[in-house]
């Protein structure tokens, strides 16, 4: 399909956000025509004829919005602060999957002294917490299932989203220190808010007044 030059492009991350965003979009009018949870495609028309859903993985939104191939985009603030800002803006905190994102380690049992080992997705800002507090960390990278590492002894402690505490609590860790507070934000990128103004700002007025209406 070619990129949509009268219309928009909306990407959303698939997982765990999705259906907690469908709904948000639907209160502006725009619902997908087929089921995005059974359908194994990765765009979707829908109930607006100039408006497209793309649906991908959360890590790989930013990089459709940055690049200008999707104009909207709804991610995490952790897969935000891991790409970095980059020609792109936050619109609107749309309050959907709340969550910390924490430093932990195992239960009861005192950090080592000296340089930490780190296991997390979140290299990036890992980097930067650590960096700024001025400690020394060695950063190994994983892909998931990061409360693993420390019961392994891959690492000492982890940095990683903690929601209700229970995968830590199942695997006998706890939550040690606070980096941030998570929730998914709705992102455009930097030349859509320029050329397709008049179709993005409409949506983004109903989402924040519905954004509002569920506080
Ligand atoms: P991934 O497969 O990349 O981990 P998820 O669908 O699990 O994607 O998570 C998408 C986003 O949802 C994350 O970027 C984060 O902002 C948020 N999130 C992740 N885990 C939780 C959780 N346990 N509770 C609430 N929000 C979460
Ligand atoms: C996320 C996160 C934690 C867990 C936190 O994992 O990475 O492991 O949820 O939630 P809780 O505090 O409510 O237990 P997810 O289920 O997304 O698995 P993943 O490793 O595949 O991302
Ligand atoms: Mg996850």
């Amino acid at each position: 399909m070619q990129q949509n030059a009268q219309g928009i492009t909306i990407a959303l991350s698939k997982g765990r956000i999705l259906k907690e965003t469908l709904p948000l979009f639907a209160a502006a009018g725009i619902e997908p025509l087929e089921d995005v949870h059974t359908s194994r495609k990765l765009i979707f028309e829908t109930t607006r004829p100039n408006v497209h859903f793309i649906i991908i993985r959360a890590v790989d939104v930013p990089t459709y919005v940055e690049y200008g191939v999707a104009d909207l985009g709804v991610a995490g603030k952790d897969v935000l602060m891991e790409h970095g800002a980059k020609e792109m803006y936050e619109l609107l905190d749309l309050n959907i999957a709340r969550c910390k994102l924490m430093t932990a380690k195992m239960k009861d049992q005192p950090l080592p002294a000296g340089k930490l080992k780190v296991a997390t997705k979140f290299i990036s800002v890992a980097k930067q917490y650590f960096a700024t507090q001025g400690r020394q960390v060695e950063l190994i990278k994983l892909y998931g299932g990061m409360e693993l590492a420390p019961i392994m002894n891959l690492a000492d402690a982890i940095v990683d989203i903690v929601d209700t505490g229970n995968t830590l609590k199942a695997n006998g860790l706890e939550a040690d220190e606070f980096i941030a507070d998570i929730s998914s934000r709705l992102i455009a990128s930097r030349l859509a808010l320029k050329m397709k103004d008049d179709i993005i700002q409409p949506i983004v007025d109903v989402l924040a007044d519905t954004v509002a209406a569920n506080e």
